[in-house]
């Protein structure tokens, strides 16, 4: 659904080379677009509006890599239409939207996942082993950060109206390893922004505190020089993982230290995360099983993006989080 960038060079081309799919249409705002498109990646059919791709018989899934601010009208129209949804992240602006989205699917009996591809990349798996595992004790501390420059003022990443924002854009894959590692929810958040003349943060510093003592910590960036990564650190040593989001498809390591004695480097081999997140999502629809990642899971990461942002908005206050009950969702069957 449209001709956006990451479609273009990602998932697009991991929609074709998958198992398990098929590219079978491409639709955009602008007929002449999505001819062009189609006409470019060799894709059968091309459809001047969403709405008509939403009326292909011949469509079983949609992609959806519209700007944020779209991802909830569109998904909820999509499940309406009977369509399975793999919508990018993050899954929408606030939390409140995402159960909207996922009370969608679960009523139309669609699939929903959000496209975090780095958690397919069999490195995250490897460092929540080593993690779990024990190998650097108790984990305390974990610092990440993802951080690029943009140099184009009328990316959608600077409007505030389409959802833009570091915190947004990239911010949301630190906030998510962070809860992932820590494989529980935090219960405060902060942050401090510096804010573009558009509105949006271009970059944010964020903490996020966890029981037991664990403190995570990140920054993000519309400003800074490509960099992504993230470090563990626990009572015993830690894991330093580099280009932690987009590894690319050449092997990928994960540097473990430990006391003055132990440093070694952990390589898991090459893998195209864009692909292995479309096949596990196909082969969820085909097989009528639940996505490894859930729509709940989604929203409670945009729980805490909105809590950091309270907080930016506020000077930096802290903001508390509740622990939050487990829901039932209707589904078509019930
Ligand atoms: N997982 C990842 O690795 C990754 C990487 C980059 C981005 N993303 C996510 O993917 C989404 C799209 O990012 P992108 O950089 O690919 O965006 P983009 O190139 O700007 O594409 C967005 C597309 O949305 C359509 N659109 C509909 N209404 C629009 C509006 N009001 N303004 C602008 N475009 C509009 C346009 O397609 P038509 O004109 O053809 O309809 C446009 O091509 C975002 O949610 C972003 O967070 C994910």
């Amino acid at each position: 659904m449209s001709t956006a960038n990451i479609g273009r060079w990602a998932v697009n081309p991991a929609i074709r080379a998958s198992r398990n799919g098929e590219l079978a249409a491409v639709a955009s705002r602008e007929e002449d677009r999505a001819r062009a498109f189609a006409d470019e990646w060799d894709i059968p059919r091309a459809h001047g509006s969403y709405d008509a791709l939403l009326a292909d018989d011949e469509i079983d899934a949609v992609y959806i890599p519209l700007p944020n601010s779209l991802h909830r009208e569109w998904t909820i129209r999509a499940a309406e239409a009977g369509k399975h949804v793999l919508c990018e992240k993050p899954l929408a602006l606030t939390e409140a939207e995402c159960r909207d989205m996922e009370e969608a699917a679960a009523a139309n009996g669609v699939k929903l996942m959000e496209a975090f591809m780095y958690r397919f990349h069999p490195r995250t798996d490897r460092v929540l082993e080593l993690v779990r595992s024990g190998t650097v004790g108790d984990v305390r501390m974990i610092r990440s950060a993802f951080t690029f420059r943009l140099t184009k003022p009328d990316n959608i990443r600077m409007d505030a109206s389409l959802g833009g924002g570091a915190l947004m854009d990239v911010g949301c894959y630190c906030v998510n390893v962070s809860r992932t590692i820590a494989g529980r929810e935090p219960i405060e958040a902060q942050a401090t922004a510096t804010w573009a003349e558009s509105g949006v943060d271009e970059q944010l510093v964020g903490t996020l505190r966890f029981d037991g003592g664990l403190i995570a910590q990140f920054d993000c960036a519309l400003t800074l020089e490509r960099r992504e990564m993230y470090e563990v650190s626990g009572t015993e040593g830690y894991l330093t993982v580099p280009n932690a989001f987009l590894p690319g498809t050449e092997p990928a390591g994960v540097q473990e230290v430990r006391g003055r004695d132990r440093e070694i480097t952990h390589t898991v081999e090459g893998a195209d995360e864009y692909l292995l997140m479309v096949e596990h999502f196909s082969d969820c629809v085909i097989g009528d099983l639940p996505p490894r990642y859930s729509p709940d899971e989604a929203s409670r990461n945009m729980r805490v993006i909105e809590a950091l942002y309270e907080s930016a908005r506020n000077g930096g206050t802290p903001v508390a989080l509740a622990p939050r009950a487990a829901r039932q969702v209707p589904t078509s069957a019930t």
